[in-house]
């Protein structure tokens, strides 16, 4: 079974956090956790499924590893792979630039050949304005986490997210829903 390298960035530890959540849910033997502080672009050539992770931070600035990786995200051709994104913020704290990083990564990855899977609803969520949601549409380009408001929400989201992108990607391997 091809593995799924799951690629997270984080500054104090939430979006972390999230990713063993995810690798929870799809299985250890499945989905390989790399922190994108640590790895370069050759790690990419290794997967052909990816899940990538970042939170937003300052006024609607990409988190300071994927930050400091992104020119190198921009050469990375992604023509046949399949990405699922996610991505966390703050609604009413920063509710003007709501999860804008994640949408900054997939303008960014899309034109580079991905294919995107793991659209996520925006009802339930309470903000102004997001480069994250698809232009005219009711739709985030991957699923959005609130740990700072609704963190109540989050084991239902990530159990119901994961059942998306494993039905998406066709899996067949076990997925549990977890009470975290
Ligand atoms: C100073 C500061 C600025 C932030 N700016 C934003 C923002 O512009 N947009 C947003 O959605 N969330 C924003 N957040 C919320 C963080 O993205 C959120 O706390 C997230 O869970 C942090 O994840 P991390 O620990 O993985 O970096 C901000 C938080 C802080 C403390």
């Amino acid at each position: 079974m091809a593995k799924i390298g799951l690629i997270f960035g984080s500054d104090e530890g939430n979006t972390e956090a999230i990713a063993y959540r995810i690798q929870a849910r799809l299985g250890a033997d499945l989905v390989d956790v790399l922190d994108v502080a640590d790895i370069t672009v050759l790690d990419f050539d290794n997967y052909d499924t990816l899940i990538l992770g970042l939170s937003t931070w300052d006024f609607g600035q990409i988190q300071s590893d994927w930050e400091d990786f992104w020119g190198d995200v921009g050469q990375v051709d992604f023509t046949g792979k399949t990405v699922a994104l996610f991505g966390l913020g703050d609604q009413f704290g920063y509710g003007d630039y709501f999860l804008d990083a994640m949408g900054m990564l997939h303008d960014v990855i899309v034109p580079n050949g991905a294919r995107i899977v793991g659209y996520w609803s925006t009802d339930g969520y309470d903000f102004d304005a997001s480069k994250a949601q698809v232009a005219g549409e009711n739709l985030f380009v991957g699923l959005g986490i609130d740990q700072d408001q609704q963190e109540d929400l989050t084991a239902g989201r990530l159990n119901r997210w994961c059942r998306q992108i494993h039905a998406e990607l066709g899996l067949t391997s076990p997925i549990q829903d977890l009470d975290d």
